[in-house]
């Protein structure tokens, strides 16, 4: 979607500097026909077999990118009222969206039932009878997957990783044996499924595979029980380029995914990342180059409220200069106006000569980027602007003081 015209940035054949002219800094700025192209090739990848691809919608919840979502059949992983109530209201069809979390609320849970959800992915043995209550009450039956955590090593960051036996997520293989056991014995439940997530950002194939595995050996287990499961979940998690990453392809993923499962069961996938990612980037403005005895600060008018993850996670976001100036690279700190000495987006980069006044891009920020921003410092979130069909609309006005 990125491209140079002599030393201009486009997206899409759009200047970015134009767009930045005219919205202001800092803004988020998506492609349309980049987010398709992601759902196009996550779902062939999956074709020869029956699936639902439920996008984890914590990775950008834009309503309007949502909606872009829901007309190309696109269901939601959802994990709270919040997210159910803007995936109902963009388009995303109930019978497609799957409830995750380890804290599901009593008005959560009656809402999403009374929206007729496909399924609760349960966490806890107490959240089993939690939905069936509640379900009793509105006199309706609740479809259930118990989450199982299958104690596997993702090898990625220590704050993403969800499927190791100390992860607060889901159950372990003989508690939601038990779990499926009495669920069987509850009138208002409905065992459908199975569902795992083993983290995010994932970028070894042997992972899903060990995953695909484990769920397999169990789902016959549990079918010797006379516990018979339509839909087999096995969440999100396929990793992106951000820097030199060895990433998995799209098919080598499928492979891994489907290497030992069963094949006559519906499929669920719960992309976030890989959808949306590198569909994105965020904007920003240089606003002072600062020189000091031991660095060079390129400071911008973005902050970790806008883009937290190199902060939390000391990710990598390439940035590049939306104009490319000419002369030698130089190492310099991008950070941002926030008062943490962790606001900082890049550290001793080699970067361009850049002046006051640049706009400069900070790549693959659509995951993670908007919908993990704040108000810290009481700054105002960003715009959000997409470009379509050659030209460009703002999706989401910056937030006013
Ligand atoms: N399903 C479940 C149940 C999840 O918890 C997640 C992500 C996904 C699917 C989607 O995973 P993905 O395909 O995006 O890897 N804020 C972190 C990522 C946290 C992911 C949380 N769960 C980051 O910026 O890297």
């Amino acid at each position: 979607m990125l491209e140079y015209k002599k030393e201009l940035l486009f997206v899409d054949g759009l200047s970015v500097c134009e767009i930045a002219g005219e919205v202001g800094t800092p803004f988020y700025l998506y492609s349309r026909k980049k987010l398709i192209e992601n759902f196009r090739k996550f779902d062939s990848a999956f074709s020869g077999v029956k699936h639902i691809v439920c996008y984890a919608m914590k990775a950008n919840e834009n309503p309007y990118l949502l909606k872009i979502l829901a007309r190309n059949g696109c269901g939601c992983d959802i994990v709270s009222g919040g997210e159910l109530k803007l995936a109902v209201s963009s388009g995303i069809n109930p019978k497609r969206i799957v409830f995750a979390g380890v804290g599901k609320r009593d008005d959560e849970i009656r809402r999403a039932i009374l929206n007729g959800i496909l399924m609760f992915n349960i966490e806890s043995i107490p959240e089993l009878y939690r939905i069936d209550k509640i379900a009793k009450s509105l006199n309706k039956t609740a479809g259930i997957s118990f989450r199982v955590n299958p104690d596997i090593d993702a090898k990625t960051h220590p704050h993403i990783t969800t499927g190791l036996s100390h992860n607060k997520f889901g159950l372990c293989f003989e508690d939601a044996f038990a779990g499926y056991i009495l669920g069987k014995a509850l009138k208002n439940i409905k065992i459908i499924g199975i569902h795992t997530h083993i983290g995010s950002q994932i970028s070894d194939s042997g992972s899903f595979v060990l995953a695909s595995k484990k769920i397999s050996k169990y789902i016959r287990k549990l079918k010797d029980a006379g516990i018979g499961l339509k839909y087999i979940d096995m969440g999100g998690g396929l990793g992106i380029k951000y820097k030199d990453e060895k990433i998995i392809s799209t098919s080598d993923y499928a492979k891994a995914i489907r290497s030992h499962l069963p094949e006559n069961h519906t499929l669920i996938l719960e992309p976030g990342r890989f959808l949306i990612g590198n569909a994105g980037v965020m904007v920003t403005k240089i606003l002072y180059v600062k020189k000091t005895l031991k660095k060079n600060f390129l400071v911008v008018d973005a902050g970790m409220n806008d883009l937290v993850r190199p902060a939390i996670y000391g990710a990598y976001h390439e940035i590049i200069p939306v104009i490319k100036r000419k002369g030698i690279k130089h190492n310099w700190d991008v950070v941002g106006p926030i008062c943490e000495s962790s606001d900082v987006f890049a550290k001793d980069r080699r970067m361009l000569p850049a002046k006051a006044d640049d706009f400069l891009a900070v790549l693959c920020a659509g995951a993670y980027g908007y919908s993990m921003s704040s108000n810290y410092n009481q700054r105002a979130r960003a715009a959000e602007v997409l470009v379509e069909n050659n030209k460009w609309r703002i999706i989401r006005c910056r937030e006013k003081l």
